[in-house]
């Protein structure tokens, strides 16, 4: 299988934590555990096919308290495995209005995101070719009289022939034009093209057969009905080219192709976050109309088994899907979810509650840290914001105590805290003379101290 290393990046699982490692601080057997699973993908891949299909995906829940980096390693890992993936809140099914069979929808929205995924990279091995065609197409445009090469270049393939051949050679005044083209002489010019316009009439209808069938069947009705509705409109080539560039792409790709790569890539490689997946666990639920929790075990059951759902693409089957849920876990317990449930998430990973001391590296060591964030929002007003190290101490003393005393909710609580501390000067930035601001562990102190001490304020405020 060649296609294969187009969408797996082989990292190692120490690879794999030392990426993770730039954006989240500690939590290392948590992400020890998803780097191990991760691989075990790929070393998978590399089973005899006998034995390949035997393996099952070992499905991981991450435990821990809120706020301390169980969706953000979720997130980040999504990037580093350029694998289809998606983010479910378990609770999502006990809503009102959902049935039991929707559970499915999350393959179905899997399986979108891997065409998207499939399609793009297709797109980006025809981009050099659909570039050159658009130009052609453009050329032809910008030069009327040249009518009859224009017929061809809807006909795409015959251009490049033309251009080969060097018939279009003859015509100098092509060749000038290319050249202020691709200069960017002609980038404030208008042209008019003929885009087809493919927004359908959207009409919503609940059925049990799923939204997103009805939806294509409909697009696909009033494709047949109105087919090739074009619109004329005027845009700068810039843009022109950007529009026919996509539109001989569109052309160049095999959807077929896409399609089959996409249902691999989803069964192979697709990694399903289940959030929130204690809310789900233990006792019904005593109010509401909720679908009852063991009712949407139930029917996470199958699918997290190894079943087949029927999307708008085909047939896929989830046997291979890595699910990675996580939840506070704190009334409920893992071992109150179904036992089948248990069975099929055999890895536990606590997260642990951060210190202070994991604060002070918060605010300064990922590669977005919040720190990083501000003093970067700032200099775009020319304002130099400097942060003394004690000043950081302070900042993260004083997040833990806020959420020792009101609610722990970890990290976050240094959003609310920095965005309280840094309020008067993101107000003032655009009007201060001294474009230097520096901040003490005292000024973190002062700004701070009165919402500190009187525990309502706290409550409200930070
Ligand atoms: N260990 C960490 N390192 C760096 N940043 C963190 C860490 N933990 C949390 N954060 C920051 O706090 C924010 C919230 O964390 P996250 O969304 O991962 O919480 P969670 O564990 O999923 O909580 P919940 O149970 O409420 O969903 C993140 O956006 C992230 O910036
Ligand atoms: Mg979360």
């Amino acid at each position: 299988m060649e296609e294969r290393e187009d969408f797996m990046k082989v990292l190692t699982p120490r690879e794999i934590v030392s990426e993770l490692d730039k954006y989240i601080v500690g939590q290392k057997q948590a992400k020890r555990s998803v780097a191990i699973a991760l691989r075990n993908r790929w070393r998978r891949q590399q089973v005899a096919p006998e034995l390949r299909d035997e393996i099952a995906p070992k499905n991981i829940i991450m435990i821990g308290p809120t706020g301390v980096g169980k969706t953000e390693i979720a997130r980040r890992l999504a990037r580093l495995a350029n694998s289809p993936f998606l983010k479910v809140e378990a609770t999502k099914f006990t809503e009102v209005g959902y049935v039991g069979r929707d559970v499915e929808s999350m393959i179905r929205d899997l399986t979108e995101l891997a065409v998207n995924m499939a399609k793009k990279e297709e797109q980006e091995k025809v981009k050099e070719k659909a570039e050159e065609l658009a130009e052609e197409r453009l050329l032809d445009i910008l030069l009327p009289k040249r009518k009859e090469e224009a017929k061809e270049a809807e006909e795409g393939e015959k251009v490049l022939e033309v251009v080969r051949s060097g018939r279009s050679d003859q015509s100098s005044t092509r060749e000038k034009l290319r050249r202020m083209l691709r200069d960017g002489k002609l980038d404030e010019r208008y042209v008019e093209l003929e885009v087809s316009n493919k927004s359908v009439p959207m009409v919503e209808i609940f059925t049990t057969a799923g939204l997103e069938e009805m939806e294509l069947s409909l697009k696909e009705m009033f494709g047949n009905i109105f087919p090739g509705r074009k619109k004329r409109r005027r845009v700068k080539v810039p843009e022109a080219i950007e529009i026919l560039s996509q539109e001989e792409s569109q052309k160049l790709i095999d959807m077929d192709k896409v399609i089959e790569k996409a249902i691999r890539m989803t069964e192979q490689n697709g990694i399903i976050f289940l959030d929130e997946l204690d809310k789900i666990a233990g006792a019904e639920s005593r109010y509401g109309p909720d679908v009852s929790r063991e009712g949407v075990q139930r029917d996470l059951l199958p699918i997290v088994e190894g079943s087949t759902v029927l999307t708008k693409y085909g047939m896929v089957r989830t046997d291979h899907i890595l699910f990675i849920a996580a939840g506070a876990f704190n009334i409920s317990k893992p071992s109150d979810l179904l036992p089948e449930l248990q069975g099929r998430f055999p890895i536990r990973v606590e997260l642990s509650s951060l210190s202070t001391a994991d604060f002070v590296r918060i605010l300064t060591e990922p590669k977005n840290a919040l720190i990083t964030q501000y003093k970067a929002l700032l200099a775009t007003e020319g304002v130099d914001l400097v942060f003394d190290h004690e000043a950081i101490e302070e900042i993260a003393l004083i997040a833990s105590r806020v959420n020792e005393r009101t609610e722990n909710i970890g990290a976050r609580r240094l959003q609310t805290v920095m965005e309280k501390l840094l309020d008067e000067i993101s107000f003032d930035a655009p009007d201060m003379a001294d474009k230097t601001v520096h901040i003490t562990k005292h000024y973190v102190a002062e700004k701070l101290k009165d919402i500190l001490e009187d525990e309502n304020l706290s409550r409200y405020i930070l």
